[in-house]
């Protein structure tokens, strides 16, 4: 094993800040980390005195020797980093609540990735992630990013396209996607081997093989059978028509059921709002909850309420990411990369959602081809609005911006896209004040 580690993580107050320790100190003998340093914002002080004192408590019992630190200093962390994580909020769950009641009240799905809300999300993020990278750019050029913060496929291009940092976009879902098949069919997931052709969160499943056979047609038959438990937690529960399934011939991931039964899940949005709020503020009082369990002085392992958020498999993705790096491995990930023509039908300088190769010196795309006609339409209306997207984030344009959120596939009416569009504006004006006509 080599030189020792230093990973710096922006968002280190998160409530999912355990899970990337328990991934680091399960590798400990793949992965030699000696630094550990969590950065957050003043308004995350607290938040993050709380996760610090935990993390020291799981790293006391690893008795590994790994030095914590937690800093309000970006730049202090960044310098020398092997390794920048980002699962940073803008504004935080506050944000994200508006995010998503905002575009509800015009009948547009309310998501934190998807639609407006998505859309409000990346303009809030590019130009702190842009900053964030210039400081990669001085202080540690030689880093890599391994990007959490969503939108993720969004920001990872915004990334790729803006600064010179090496990054990575990573998403939960793929992975999850995996074990789940490996749950229903009962067997170790690495007999298992998943293809994607897509974008994150626009992600179809084209096969699925077992000890390298194909089993897609059987995993059709059983999809939509109540013991398949797609990770729909944050999303919904939902059940797919199986004719649907066959008719497309592949898999779904858990966000197309914003594109594909949209009127449902509004239904399902306003419902829950009424009912149970909307998922930020459910994810506001497991919150709540899970800091009150952090704080108490004798856990000193991630404890298992933690899995009542959307993210599990995070910390398995993300360390597993940086193993394969740091050790050269050539193994198979599925991250957000340059398609550089593995998706024949989609620009080549998008950020796509691919299996890749990763060893030492990045990832390598599995080529895919053309993806088939039947969802090729979709998976590139979707690109273009994100590409408007970053766009936008870069200009500070409003006329951009209103093309971005018209682009979007699930806003269906102008006069819709604008009143939201002036809305968020002001709802996150200390955000998007940068936003000028
Ligand atoms: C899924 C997605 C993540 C998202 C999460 C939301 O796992 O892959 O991109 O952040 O759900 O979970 P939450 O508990 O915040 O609603």
């Amino acid at each position: 094993m080599s030189k020792a580690l230093k990973i710096a993580v922006i968002g280190g107050g998160s409530s999912y800040t355990p899970e990337l320790v328990e991934g680091i100190l399960k590798r400990k003998d793949e992965l030699p980390v000696s630094e550990l340093w969590l950065v957050d914002i003043e308004e995350g002080k607290q938040k993050l005195d709380i996760i610090e004192a935990l993390t020291k408590r799981m790293v006391k019992k690893s008795g590994l020797d790994i030095r914590v630190f937690t800093t309000l200093n970006r730049r202090e962390a960044i310098h020398n980093a092997d390794f920048v994580i980002t699962q940073f909020r803008v504004g935080g769950l506050k944000a994200r609540e508006k995010d998503e009641l905002i575009p509800l009240k015009y009948d547009v799905i309310g998501q934190e990735t998807t639609g407006p809300g998505g859309f409000a999300k990346a303009m809030r993020t590019i130009p702190v992630i842009l900053d964030i990278c210039s400081e990669i750019e001085e202080l540690a050029p030689e880093a890599w990013l391994v990007n959490f913060t969503n939108p993720a496929g969004i920001i990872t291009e915004a990334v790729k396209t803006h600064s010179n940092v090496k990054v990575f976009g990573l998403c939960n879902v793929p992975l999850g996607t995996k074990m789940d098949i490996a749950k229903l069919l009962k067997v170790d997931s690495k007999r298992i081997r998943v293809d994607f052709v897509g974008l994150n969160h626009m992600n179809f499943i084209t096969n699925v093989y077992l000890d390298g056979y194909s089993i897609l047609d059987e995993i059709i038959e059983k999809y939509s059978a109540p013991e398949y438990h797609e990770q729909v937690e944050a999303i919904s529960d939902i059940v797919w028509d199986i004719d649907f399934i066959k008719s497309l011939g592949m898999l779904t991931s858990p966000y197309h059921r914003y594109y594909y039964i949209t009127k449902t899940m509004l239904e399902e949005e306003k419902e829950s709002v009424r009912t149970n709020g909307s998922r930020a503020m459910q994810v506001q009082r497991l919150e709540k909850s899970l800091f009150e369990l952090y704080k108490d002085e004798d856990l000193n392992v991630k404890p298992k309420e933690l899995e009542g958020r959307g993210g599990a498999y995070y910390s398995d993705a993300a360390i597993s990411l940086i193993s394969a790096i740091h050790n050269d491995k050539n193994e198979i990930h599925t991250i957000n990369v340059l398609n550089n023509g593995t998706i024949t039908n989609v620009p080549s300088d998008a950020i796509i959602e691919a299996n890749c190769i990763v060893g030492r010196n990045g990832a390598e795309p599995i080529h895919i081809g053309a993806a088939d006609t039947k969802i090729a339409g979709l998976i590139n209306y979707v690109k273009s609005y994100e590409k408007l997207t970053i766009k936008a984030a870069v200009s500070g344009s409003y006329y951009d911006a209103l093309m971005a959120i018209n682009a979007n596939p699930l806003v269906n009416e102008y006069s819709d896209a604008k009143a939201i569009l002036d809305e968020l504006l002001i709802a996150h004006k200390p955000y998007l004040d940068y936003v000028k006509k």
